[in-house]
């Protein structure tokens, strides 16, 4: 079976790309490089002994995206492309719309136009904003979103909605926890580009010493140790979720036109524990300070993952030791 993977080459879309052929799917990967590096599909290639086709263009070319379609049937499609900065949608949300909504566009009105069917959305727990409840389950109430970036993926879920109910086209949205870690190899991981956003990056960076000290945003959160609590999930466990979704429509199981899973472990952790963490799973010491909140922060945010457990029969296996000491081993590779 034939699958396109947009974003292929970006961190979550590499993964699951290996996943994909690791269980004898074809990939077809689409990726525009804005985010991504080339030599990643070398890698992937080296981790599964096989070349994904690659095709390198942007789906805001929409006559790209439509001629692609019509030049091949596909049996599923796994849409990771889109702008994914917090910060950076804050200062730049035009391009965070545009971006992320007309890519999604692009690729629907095509897949329609050719009545190709099953896609998997890239959505992410951020669209709960600061749930009221702890664990979040998916009927949690959907909040405003903290910034662009997490609008962008609460229009698209609305997007997919209505396109399912007024054709024949389903679809599976998966809320990312806090992706982390890297391919037990090395050969793949996080790319950040510049000073990373991300805690686990910051944290493998100012290991290498790369990064000078890590800064806690914030210690004074209602939490049993004042620092900031997330579901922290290994990246392969996630990538390993969108095959199990694939696999769901593909095979007409699925309940509704459109599902939502919380992808996550079901286990909060938090900054200071992440910390204590890695100096255990990789014996080295962080260097790191307590300074002032970061702005739009929660104070914490961990899943509910019984419905993917049970419809999706997926659980997470790794631990947040295994994905920390993998982003390490990822980083000393690093050059
Ligand atoms: C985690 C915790 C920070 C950096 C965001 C997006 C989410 C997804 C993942 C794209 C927080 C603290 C961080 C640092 C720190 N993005 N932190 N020092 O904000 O939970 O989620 O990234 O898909 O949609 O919202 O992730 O890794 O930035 O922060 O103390 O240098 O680490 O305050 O508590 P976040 P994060």
């Amino acid at each position: 079976m034939k699958v396109l993977v947009t974003g292929g080459l970006g961190f979550i879309g590499s993964h699951t790309v290996v996943e994909l052929q690791q269980e004898g799917f074809e990939v077809i990967i689409i990726d525009n490089l804005s985010n991504s590096k080339i030599e990643v599909l070398d890698q992937i290639t080296s981790i599964t002994g096989v070349k994904p086709q690659f095709e390198q263009f942007d789906l805001l070319d929409k006559e790209k995206v439509s001629n692609f379609f019509k030049l091949n049937k596909i049996d599923g499609v796994i849409h990771f492309a889109a702008s994914k900065a917090v910060g950076e949608s804050v200062e730049k949300p035009l391009l965070y719309y545009e971006n992320n909504l007309s890519s999604l566009l692009h690729v629907l009105q095509a897949m329609l136009e050719t009545s190709q069917d099953h896609f998997i959305f890239s959505s992410s727990c951020t669209v709960y904003g600061q749930a009221d409840e702890l664990p979040i389950t998916e009927s949690a109430p959907i909040k405003p979103a903290e910034s662009p970036y997490g609008n962008t993926k609460k229009i698209s879920e609305d997007i997919l909605t209505d396109t399912t109910k007024a054709h024949s086209f389903n679809a599976i949205a998966l809320r990312y926890f806090n992706p982390i870690g890297a391919h037990p190899s090395a050969k793949i991981g996080e790319l950040p580009i510049g000073v990373p956003q991300n805690l686990i990056p910051y944290v493998t960076q100012t290991a290498a010493g790369i990064r000078e000290q890590l800064s806690v945003f914030g210690n004074d959160y209602p939490t049993p140790d004042g620092t900031a609590i997330r579901d922290y999930i290994h990246v392969v466990d996630l990538a390993k979720a969108h095959i199990v979704a694939l696999r769901r429509l593909i095979d007409k199981k699925n309940k509704q036109k459109i599902e939502f899973f919380n992808i996550g472990t079901g286990k909060g952790s938090s900054v200071l524990e992440v910390i204590n963490t890695f100096e255990k799973a990789t014996g080295q010491k962080l260097n790191y300070k307590i300074v002032a909140r970061r702005a739009g922060d929660i104070t914490a945010a961990y899943a509910d993952t019984s419905l993917a457990n049970t419809e999706l029969g997926w659980k997470a296996e790794k631990s947040l030791e295994d994905a920390l000491h993998d982003a390490w081993l990822w980083q000393l590779q690093q050059k």
